[in-house]
C-alpha cells in the first residue's frame, strides 16, 4: 500500500524552500564521471531518481557519499562501462550516462531506457548525434553499445531541441579532440547549469541557453563544487497547490527567471504573484479562472512537466478551456483520473503514429488536446498515479476538491518530489501518507 490521503479545500499559508532541481542534478551526476577526482554537489534533492543514478554510478566504480543535501562523487577509479539493466528500466535519465562514459572510457553499454509512461520516448536523437561525432553504435535486442577510439570535434545537428539529446551530445563532445559545434540545441535552464558545471571542470562551452553550443577544452584536475538550482517544476507544483486550496504562500530559493511561463499561467488563473530575488509570494484568488488556451512547448514556453499540474488547476476554475500538449503524446493519461473527481475533460485530435501509447482518457492514446468543460468543481475520489507529474497533479487536484481524495501508486511522485506530503503539511494542508503492505 502506498497512498496519499487528502482533505481538500483547506487553505495553505507559510514559507517553503524549493528543493534542488531533479532535471539539473541527474545530468550533473552523470557528468561527474568525466572527472578523475571528487565532485561535490550541494542542494541535491532526496528523490528516488537520484537514488537510481547513485546506484548506476556505484555500479561503474564511483564512490558516492551523501550527507544531508551534500553529495560527493569520487570517480577516480571507474572500472566498468556497462550500466545495469535493472536501473536503466527505472529511469530514462540513465541514457545520460552514455555520453560521459564514452568520453572517458571509449566504450559504454546501456539499454533502451525506462521512466514515466508519458509517451514513446525513443532515444534515436541521442544515437544519431553520437554517430555524427564518429562514435560507433551497435543496437541489438534493446542493448546499445557505443565504441570509439579517438574522435574529433565536428558540427552536429539536432532535428528537434531534445533536452536529453543536447545534454548527451555536450557530454560526449567533451571527449572529442578539438571543437564540437551542436546546432538545434534545447535552451532549457538545465543545459545552462550543465555547461556551468563543465566549466568548473575545465571544459569550455559557449552558447548554452541558445540553439547553438560550442564545446572544447580538457577536463582539469580541479575538483568541481557546485550548488544545484531550485527545481522550477517542484516550485510550480507548490504554487499550483496553494492556488487550488486557497491561501497565501512564499517560496524561497525559487528559480524565478526560468519560471516565467508558469507564473504567467497562474496569473492567468487569477493568482496574485510577486517576486523578489529568489522569493515568490503568491495569493490565491477567491475564485479561480480557467485559461481559455494553453499550449506546452519547449523552453521558454510553458513546460510539458507542468501540464498535468496546470490541468488540475484548470479543473478547479470556472469556465471552459483547452490545453494542447506538443511534446509528449501520452501526458493526458491523468485526464481520466481527474474525470473520476468530477472534471469534464475530453481529449481530442490525433498525433499520427503514436499507436504504442494507451491513454486512459478515452482517446486510444491518439489525443493531444484536452478540452475542459465548465463543471461543478472537483470532489474527492480514489485515483491512481501513472507517472511522476501526473501523480503530483492528482495531489494538487485533491487539495482543491471537496471531501477526501486518495491517490494510489504514489511511488511515482517520489521520483521527483522530496517529501511532498511533509512540505504540504508544513503549509497547513490536510494530507497524510499511508505506506506498508
Ligand atoms: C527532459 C526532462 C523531462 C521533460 C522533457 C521536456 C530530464 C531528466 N527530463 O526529458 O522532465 O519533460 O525534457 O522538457 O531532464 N525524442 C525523440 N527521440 C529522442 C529524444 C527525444 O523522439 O532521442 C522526443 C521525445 O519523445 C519527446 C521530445 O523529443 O517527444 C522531447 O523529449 P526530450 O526533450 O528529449 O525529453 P527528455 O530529455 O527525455
Amino acid at each position: 500500500m502506498n497512498e496519499i490521503h487528502i482533505l481538500g479545500k483547506y487553505p495553505m499559508y507559510g514559507e517553503l524552500e524549493v528543493q534542488g532541481s531533479k532535471n539539473a542534478v541527474l545530468p550533473l551526476m552523470a557528468a561527474s564521471l568525466l572527472h578523475r577526482g571528487v565532485t561535490t554537489l550541494e542542494h541535491v534533492p532526496d528523490i528516488t531518481d537520484v537514488g537510481c543514478m547513485v546506484r548506476i554510478l556505484e555500479s561503474l566504480g564511483a564512490v558516492v557519499v551523501r550527507e544531508k543535501s551534500r553529495m560527493t562523487i569520487d570517480a577516480s577509479c571507474i572500472s566498468f562501462c556497462e550500466i545495469p539493466l535493472e536501473e536503466v528500466c527505472k529511469m530514462r535519465s540513465s541514457i545520460m550516462v552514455l555520453g560521459p562514459l564514452i568520453a572517458r572510457m571509449r566504450r559504454a553499454v546501456t539499454y533502451y531506457p525506462g521512466g514515466c509512461s508519458i509517451g514513446r520516448r525513443p532515444v534515436d536523437y541521442h544515437i544519431r548525434l553520437l554517430r555524427e561525432l564518429g562514435i560507433k553504435i551497435l543496437e541489438e535486442d534493446g542493448r546499445i553499445e557505443a565504441v570509439a577510439e579517438n574522435y574529433c570535434g565536428t558540427v552536429i545537428t539536432l532535428d528537434f531541441p531534445s533536452v536529453g539529446a543536447t545534454e548527451n551530445a555536450i557530454l560526449a563532445a567533451t571527449g572529442a579532440k578539438g571543437e564540437t559545434v551542436i546546432c538545434g540545441c534545447a535552451r532549457e535552464p538545465e543545459i545552462v547549469e550543465l555547461c556551468a558545471f563543465l566549466q568548473a571542470m575545465g571544459i569550455e562551452t559557449v552558447g548554452a541557453g541558445t540553439d547553438r553550443i560550442r564545446v572544447w577544452g580538457q577536463i582539469s584536475k580541479r575538483d568541481p563544487h557546485v550548488r544545484i538550482h531550485g527545481d522550477r517544476i517542484a516550485a510550480g507544483t507548490y504554487l499550483a497547490a496553494a492556488a487550488v486550496a486557497g491561501g497565501e504562500i512564499t517560496l524561497t530559493g525559487a528559480p524565478v527567471t526560468s519560471m516565467k511561463a508558469t507564473l504567467q499561467a497562474l496569473c492567468g488563473c487569477g493568482c496574485l504573484i510577486q517576486t523578489e530575488g529568489d522569493h515568490i509570494h503568491m495569493k490565491a484568488p477567491r475564485h479561480l479562472r480557467t485559461i481559455p488556451y494553453l499550449e506546452t512547448t519547449v523552453y521558454p514556453g510553458f513546460p510539458t512537466d507542468m501540464q498535468s499540474i496546470l490541468l488540475a488547476v484548470q479543473c478547479c476554475g470556472a469556465g471552459e478551456g483547452r490545453m494542447q500538449e506538443t511534446i509528449f503524446e501520452g501526458r493526458f493519461e491523468t485526464a481520466a483520473q481527474f474525470n473520476k473527481m468530477g472534471a469534464r475533460i475530453s481529449v481530442e485530435s490525433a498525433l499520427p503514429g503514436c499507436e504504442g501509447c494507451i491513454s486512459a482518457a478515452g482517446c486510444d492514446g491518439m489525443g493531444y488536446i484536452a478540452r475542459i468543460q465548465a463543471g461543478e468543481g472537483l470532489h474527492g475520489a480514489h485515483v491512481t498515479a501513472t507517472d511522476l507529474r501526473g501523480g503530483a497533479a492528482l495531489v494538487v487536484a485533491g487539495l482543491g476538491a471537496m471531501g477526501e481524495t486518495i491517490v494510489h501508486q504514489c511511488h511515482h511522485i517520489d521520483r521527483g518530489y522530496e517529501d511532498m506530503v511533509g512540505n504540504l503539511q508544513k503549509l497547513g494542508a490536510r494530507i497524510h501518507r499511508i505506506t506498508g503492505t
